[in-house]
């Protein structure tokens, strides 16, 4: 089938939804989403978002907080536009009915690891999923957008679908619309678009473990890689210090930072703090320091995990303020206002991604990109605690902005041809899928980890090279399914993460190798 509308809109997570409640009123909006609608990171959230609200706080702690975690190699000029946008944003959030948690007539503001100030705006201890609902509600009450779920990004359209040459070094290269699997015709259907935003999260997936949703698998960074768009800071992939050693769940439930805001700390297999030993500002130091300061303590003591030791804040906060992690720990029979947490490390957030201008707009004209998919410049070399829900918010209104006055002068492009699939198969062996997305989530984990050296680098780039000549050439006579193209949307990534990595020659926020000391 084909559609035809103003703002093509795929992800319905912060990024997604924010971006089409404010272009609704100039437009006909569509946005699609390939699970459940409330699916994906947005949901999980549970630190909250940053942002300066009162004078006890300042723009510019906020914005050197940001630039120090980003180890030099933020986008000042970026960092200080989203931080300034901050407060009417979080306006805005509240006017479309989100509900942030306050004492009195003020927010209660958390802290976490790289805030010198108390300036978390926060729901409890789930944030994202307050966000999401808030969110939601209002998309559903709007009468120019149509939310649809279960559809999935297969593909973007640009020239190269008209017939034409393209390449990294083609000039124009221009966003027409999306090719899309309906996941209730299994037809793959053709949506063009004046406008198109890309808003489809992170990449956690190609690592065994990871926070993320199993719907994070880099599908719009691929995309954009394939119709030969630029795709930077891939080698900055941020591994959360703190998850819940709980080894058979997926995804790895978070144990949030605003918890060590609060006062816990982290200690060893013995029951000894060691932050001491790497950083002055101990368990609250930024992610990058803290997560590979217990990697090393892990490598050391051979163990499986460390512990978070929370019993200090004190029973009544504890199941007040981080309910929903009280009540985790409880259903495996663990009491954290009496025992210390089990935690390591898991694979969180993907600094790097498709790369956009103030903006919000790619190299490919007309298609967007806001939230984790994208890459500002505002992360830098490793992304501040809670500015990633604040960075998405800022970035589809800028996006929103821009997209609506191009509206007004592009027009849609019917030479569009449809999806072609005449001569493919089905694949039956979802074993050569299964197996393929094992062994790429190994090679990534043990060499494109927290820490790598110049060896685990090549052989990840050996394997992966292997894998995607396999994939690629299963997906070239296969009818296309979901499992599959996630898949081949996992493999690019990776590829994108290692030789990225490779490619930085120094040891920089979350790219730390032995062979850069
Ligand atoms: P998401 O919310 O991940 O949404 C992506 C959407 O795209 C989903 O709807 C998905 O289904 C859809 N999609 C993906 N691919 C396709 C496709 N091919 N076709 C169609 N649809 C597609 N950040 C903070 O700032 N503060 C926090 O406290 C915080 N806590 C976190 C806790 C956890 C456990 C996790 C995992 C992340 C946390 N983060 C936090 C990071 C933050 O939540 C995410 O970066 C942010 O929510 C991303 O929003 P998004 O809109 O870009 O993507
Ligand atoms: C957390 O709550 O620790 C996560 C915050 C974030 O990822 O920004």
């Amino acid at each position: 089938m084909r559609h035809t509308v103003d703002f093509l809109v795929i992800g319905s997570g912060i990024a997604g939804l924010s971006f089409a409640l404010k272009v609704a009123p100039y437009g006909k909006v569509c946005i699609l989403t390939k699970a459940d609608a409330s699916e994906g990171s947005t949901k999980y959230a549970q630190g909250g978002i940053a942002a300066v609200m009162y004078d006890s706080d300042s723009f510019s702690k906020h914005i050197e907080d940001t630039l120090v975690a980003g180890d030099g190699i933020c986008d000042k000029e970026v960092v200080e536009m989203v931080i300034s946008g901050a407060p009417e944003r979080i306006r805005e959030l509240v006017n479309y009915g989100v509900n942030f948690d306050k004492d009195g007539s003020k927010f209660d503001l958390h802290r976490e690891g790289g805030h010198s100030e108390f300036r978390i705006l926060h729901h409890k201890d789930n944030t994202g999923e307050e966000v999401e609902r808030g969110l939601l509600e209002a998309v559903r009450n709007h009468p120019n957008i149509e939310l649809k779920e279960n559809q999935f990004a297969v593909d973007l359209i640009t020239q190269h679908h008209l017939g034409q040459t393209v390449t990294k070094r083609t000039p124009d290269i221009e966003c027409y619309g999306v090719y899309v699997l309906n996941g209730d015709t299994h037809q793959v259907d053709t949506y063009l678009a004046k406008v198109t935003l890309l808003a489809t999260g992170g990449v956690g997936n190609v690592y065994t473990t990871t926070t993320n949703p199993i719907t994070a698998t880099g599908d719009g960074v691929a995309m954009v890689h394939r119709a030969r768009g630029v795709i930077r800071d891939m080698e900055f992939a941020q591994f959360h210090p703190t998850v819940l050693y709980n080894p058979a769940e997926k995804p790895a439930f978070l144990i949030t930072e605003a918890m060590r805001g609060a006062g816990a700390i982290l200690k060893d297999m013995n029951g000894n703090e060691f932050m001491q030993k790497y950083d002055s500002r101990l368990s609250l130091a930024p992610r990058d320091i803290v997560a590979r300061a217990i990697d090393k303590e892990l490598k050391m003591a051979g163990a499986s995990h460390l512990y978070l030791d929370a019993r200090g804040i004190g029973k009544k906060e504890l199941i007040n303020g981080f309910p929903t992690i009280y009540a985790k720990c409880l259903e495996i029979g663990l009491n954290i206002t009496k025992e210390m947490i089990p935690i390591r490390p898991a694979a969180h957030y993907q600094c790097g991604g498709i790369a956009v201008d103030k903006k919000g707009e790619s190299s490919i004209h007309n298609l967007f990109a806001a939230g984790e998919c994208s890459a500002t410049g505002l992360h830098g070399g490793n992304r501040l605690a809670s500015n990633s829900l604040l960075e998405a918010v800022v970035y589809a209104h800028n996006s929103a902005m821009e997209a609506i006055e191009r509206a007004k002068t592009v027009s849609i492009c019917q030479q569009v041809p449809d999806w072609n699939s005449e001569g493919m198969v089905f694949n039956e062996e979802m074993v050569l899928i299964t197996q393929t997305r094992k062994e790429l989530q190994e090679i990534m984990s043990n060499y494109v980890g927290i820490v790598r050296s110049d060896l685990r680098l090549q052989r990840a780039f050996n394997r992966l090279n292997l894998i995607f000549r396999e994939t690629d050439d299963l997906y070239n006579r296969s009818v296309v399914t979901e499992e599959l193209t996630e898949l081949r949307n996992l493999i690019a990534c990776s590829y994108l993460i290692t030789k990225q990595a490779m490619a930085r020659r120094e040891n920089r926020g979350l790219h730390y190798s032995i062979d850069l000391l």
